[in-house]
Formats: C-alpha cells, sequence, structure tokens
C-alpha cells in the first residue's frame, strides 16, 4: 500500500540507478503526461536530461509559452523548443481529408523531433510519458481504428535508445496526482484532453493560418467564459471548431457573410463514451456574443447537443 510519494521517491531512486552518468532526451508534447515525466527526470537527474518541444503551430492561445514559463522557468528544465509552425502548415497545403491530415501531422511531429534529436551527441536513453492505459490500448487497437493516434512516437533505425517510462503503470488521474505533488501548476495538471494533432483536427478540410486564427480565438473566449462561470471543472471537454462554411447574417446596417463556429463540449470519463454537456443557456449566450465581437470572420454560433456514440468528440 504505498502512496504517491512513495511512488516519486522510489522512481528517482530507481532513474538514478539507472541512468547512471548518461544523458536522456524526452520529447514533450505541451501534455500532462510528459510534462509530468519532463519535471520528475529533472528531479532525479537535472542536467542530464535534454527535452525537446515542438510547437507545431496547432496548440491553442499562449500554450506553447505556458509550457516553456513553467517548465524551464519554475522548474529549471532544458528545454529545445522548435518552432515547426511553417513547416507543419505547408505539409498540411491543400489537404482535406481527416485522416490524412493526422497521419501528415503525426508523421511530421516525428520528423522533426528526429532532425533535432540528431543534433544532439552522447544520448542513451529516450524517456516517454507513456501511461498503463497506453500500453493496454496499443495491444488491443479498437480506438485507433477509427481515428489514428499519433502518441506513441516511431525512431529511426539509426538512433538506438533504451526506453524510460517512469509513468507507465499510473492510470491518468495518478499522473495528475504525481505531477501536484511535484508542485506543477493545477492549469497544467489538471488541463483537459487535448489531440496530438490539435487545433489542426478543429479546423475541418483545408488547414490554413486564417481559420487557425479564428478557432484559436473563439476557443479562447470560450475557456474563458466556463472559467468565468466556475464550470471549468464541471465539464470534461470542451472546444470550439470551425466546420468551414459561411452562412449570411445581418451587423449593424449591413449584411453579413461569414463563418459558423460550433461549440463542442463533452462530459464523459475516458473519452470513448460522451455525453454532450448541459451548458446553461446564460453562458452560452455570453459565449456567443463574445465570439462574435471579438473574432472577425464569425457571423453565427451553434451548439453540438451530440453524444458519443454517434458522434465523436472531436469532429474530425
Ligand atoms: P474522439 O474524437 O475519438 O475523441 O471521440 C476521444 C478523445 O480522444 C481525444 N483525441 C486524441 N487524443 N491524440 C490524443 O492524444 C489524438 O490523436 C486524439 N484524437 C482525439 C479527443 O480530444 C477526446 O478527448
Amino acid at each position: 500500500n504505498w502512496s504517491m510519494d512513495d511512488f516519486i521517491d522510489l522512481q528517482i531512486e530507481h532513474i538514478r540507478k539507472e541512468v547512471g552518468d548518461k544523458k536522456v532526451l524526452l520529447g514533450l508534447s505541451g501534455g500532462v503526461d510528459s510534462s509530468v515525466v519532463g519535471v520528475l527526470l529533472h528531479k532525479a537527474i537535472g542536467k542530464q536530461l535534454t527535452s525537446i518541444f515542438v510547437d507545431h503551430g496547432l496548440l491553442r492561445k499562449n500554450e506553447a509559452q505556458q509550457v516553456m514559463d513553467s517548465l524551464v522557468g519554475k522548474f529549471g528544465l532544458n528545454i529545445i523548443k522548435v518552432d515547426a509552425q511553417d513547416r507543419f502548415l505547408s505539409k498540411l497545403k491543400g489537404v482535406v481529408d481527416p485522416e490524412k491530415k493526422r497521419k501528415i501531422i503525426g508523421n511530421e511531429f516525428i520528423q522533426v523531433f528526429n532532425d533535432e534529436a540528431r543534433k544532439l551527441d552522447g544520448i542513451d536513453f529516450l524517456a516517454q510519458g507513456t501511461l498503463y492505459t497506453d500500453v493496454v490500448e496499443s495491444g488491443t487497437d479498437t480506438a485507433q481504428t477509427i481515428k489514428s493516434h499519433h502518441n506513441v512516437g516511431g525512431l529511426p533505425e539509426d538512433m538506438k535508445f533504451k526506453l524510460i517510462e517512469p509513468l507507465n503503470t499510473l492510470f491518468k488521474d495518478e499522473a495528475r496526482e504525481i505531477g501536484e505533488k511535484l508542485g506543477m501548476p493545477e492549469q497544467l495538471v489538471w488541463r483537459q484532453p487535448f489531440p496530438g494533432p490539435g487545433l489542426g483536427i478543429r479546423v475541418l478540410g483545408e488547414v490554413t493560418p486564417e481559420k487557425l486564427r479564428i478557432v484559436r480565438d473563439s476557443d479562447w473566449v470560450l475557456r474563458d467564459e466556463i472559467a468565468k462561470a466556475g464550470l471549468d471543472h464541471d465539464i470534461w471537454q470542451y472546444f470550439t471548431v470551425l466546420p468551414g462554411f459561411r452562412s449570411v447574417g445581418v451587423m449593424g446596417d449591413g449584411r453579413t457573410y461569414d463563418y459558423t463556429i460550433a461549440i463542442r463540449a463533452v462530459n464523459s470519463v475516458d473519452g470513448m463514451t460522451a455525453d454532450f454537456a448541459k451548458i446553461p443557456w446564460n453562458v452560452l449566450q455570453d459565449v456567443s456574443t463574445r465570439i462574435v465581437n471579438e473574432v472577425d470572420g464569425i457571423n453565427r454560433v451553434v451548439y453540438d447537443v451530440t453524444s458519443k456514440p454517434p458522434a465523436t468528440i472531436e469532429w474530425e
């Protein structure tokens, strides 16, 4: 009957013994799991850890900066941040098929990571934020056949690393608890699920900088209003989606012909099934008003009232 404190102490001891005076590389995604591994490893082996954070330009507003501020600023991790927005956007140019988009983003992620990793010398270990559920799921593969997930990356053959996966006996909530015990900020540890392909699958069809701006800014407004209403711990996941069609509206004296944004908010335990969240009308009204006023190019807001199944949580 061990506690999370014991877990941390044991892991630190174990990591130190295994790594010795060698060097470890970690791929940071901005998500909970890899961030917790980063802080844990840094505590265990300090400067022997180098992290690579690939910013694919599909993160939410201010997200990359928050990760850097916290992990570098507060915890002192050595992070190589790669600004790869242009690389991803050019690869996604003209691509509309959801599965193709997912594959391109996943592959490019690995490419960018590997390009950076190759520049580093003398790395023996690769750390990953694999959870117990990831281990189990890669065995069954049912979820992956509906939408390809790219969380478990592939490595080029010429790079031979030994794997370190300190969280691979833990469930998500336990990983979060470890993060809290390590002093990580609540907003990083308890963040809602966010898909690897990021906003790239919340802009339906072709991803363009303009459409990314719309989905990013509207998502920001939604999160702000949900937080203000005190609902941010009650709703499992909430975000906006840009379907990409235009409709007629009226603003002031003029006719508009602009995009519609959809709000998706669900409650779920594990993401396998979900109910649409019953957000109070007045909160939705405030969200709608602010999005239309603050986000250029939007003249209509709709609310997704479908559960999963039959719909999935993400629209792509
Ligand atoms: P769906 O859309 O399949 O989503 O109902 C279920 C949950 O999984 C998240 N999701 C992903 N998470 N990599 C991830 O780490 C991915 O590629 C990915 N695609 C979807 C989604 O946000 C929801 O929480």
